[in-house]
C-alpha cells in the first residue's frame, strides 16, 4: 500500500526502542524524513543511520521538550507534517503505594510530554494547512487496572486532549490516538517490567504468568508486536486517513466492554 508519505517531514518522540522505533522505521520506509527524540542517547547513536536525524532529550521535562522541538524545527526548517507522541512509561504499583511524587512523575512522562510537544508544534503545524498528530494511548485508558492507576489516568487524559485538539485544529491538523493492548517490548521484558511484575504477583514462571494475564483479560489475539501498532499509526498519520480525526483506535483484541 502507498501511504502517500513521500517527502513528508515527521517527528517521532520516544522512538529509540519498541513501538516508537517501529513507527520511525515504517515512516522512513514509506518515504518520510523522520527525526527521532529519546532519552536513550546510546541507542539513538547506534540507530541514527536509519533515520534523517535524532535528538537526545528527557521529554518528561519542559527543557527537554523545548530542546527536542527546537532541534526539529531548525533541522527541518519548518514544522513537521506528522507528529507522533509516543512517550509513555508504566510501572505497576498499588493505589496506596503511589505517592504524590510518583503521581507527579507519571504525569510529567505520560501526559505533560505530549501536552508540551503539542503546544509548541501543533499551532505551527496548523500553518501548513494539512498536518496530522497521532497520540499513543493504551487500552488501559478505557479499561482501568487497579495496579496502573497513574499511568491509565494519564492515558485517559490523552484521549480528552486528542478530541479537544482535533476539534480546535480541524481541518488543518487531524489528531487521533491509538489504544494498544499488550505489545511485546521492553515495557514487558525489561528487569522489573510487566513480566517480572506478573511473575511476582502470580508466583508462576514467565510464560505461565503472561498466559494467565491474557486469559484473565479475554485477549484472544495474545501479545502483539511493535509493527502491529506502527501499521495503524502510520495509516492514521497518512493522507489515506484524511477523513479521520478525533478518533481512538483499539489495537490488540481487547474485548472487554463496549466503550
Ligand atoms: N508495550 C505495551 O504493551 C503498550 C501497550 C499500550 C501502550 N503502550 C505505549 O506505547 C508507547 C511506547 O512504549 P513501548 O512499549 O514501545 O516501550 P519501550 O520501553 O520499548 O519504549 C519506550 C521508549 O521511551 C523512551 N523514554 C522513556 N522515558 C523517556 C523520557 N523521559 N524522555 C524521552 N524518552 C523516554 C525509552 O528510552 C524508550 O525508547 C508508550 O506510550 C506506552 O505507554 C505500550
Amino acid at each position: 500500500m502507498d501511504y502517500q508519505l513521500q517527502g513528508k517531514l515527521a517527528f517521532v518522540n520516544a522512538g529509540a526502542h519498541g513501538i516508537g522505533e517501529a513507527i520511525a522505521d515504517l515512516l522512513t520506509a514509506e518515504g518520510a524524513s523522520v527525526i527521532v527524540a529519546d532519552s536513550d542517547a546510546a541507542a539513538l547513536d547506534e540507530k541514527a543511520h536509519r533515520w534523517s536525524g535524532v535528538v537526545a532529550a528527557n521529554l518528561a521535562t519542559a527543557d527537554g521538550v523545548e530542546h527536542a522541538t527546537s532541534h526539529v524545527l531548525s533541522a527541518f526548517g519548518r514544522a513537521p507534517d506528522i507528529l507522533i507522541n509516543n512517550l509513555g512509561v508504566g510501572t505497576a504499583s498499588s493505589f496506596e503505594e503511589i505517592s504524590d511524587e510518583d503521581w507527579a512523575r507519571s504525569i510529567e512522562i505520560n501526559l505533560m510530554g505530549c501536552i508540551r510537544t503539542c503546544r509548541i508544534l501543533v499551532p505551527r503545524m496548523a500553518e501548513l494547512g494539512s498536518a496530522s498528530v497521532v497520540n499513543m494511548g493504551s487500552d488501559l485508558a478505557k479499561q482501568p487496572e487497579p495496579t496502573l492507576m497513574d499511568y491509565g489516568a494519564c492515558k485517559a487524559a490523552l484521549l480528552y486532549l486528542t478530541k479537544a485538539l482535533a476539534t480546535q485544529y480541524a481541518p488543518r491538523v487531524r489528531v487521533n490516538a491509538v489504544l494498544p493492548g499488550p505489545i511485546w517490548t521492553r515495557m514487558w521484558t525489561r528487569p522489573g517490567g510487566i513480566v517480572d511484575q506478573l511473575v511476582a504477583s502470580y508466583g508462576v514462571d514467565r510464560e505461565a504468568a503472561v498466559k494467565r494475564f491474557l486469559e484473565e483479560r479475554h485477549m484472544p489475539l495474545g501479545i502483539g508486536e511493535p509493527s502491529d501498532v506502527a501499521n495503524a499509526v502510520v495509516f492514521l498519520a497518512s493522507p489515506l486517513a484524511k477523513f479521520i480525526t478525533g478518533s481512538s483506535l483499539d489495537i490488540g483484541g481487547t474485548l472487554r466492554g463496549l466503550v
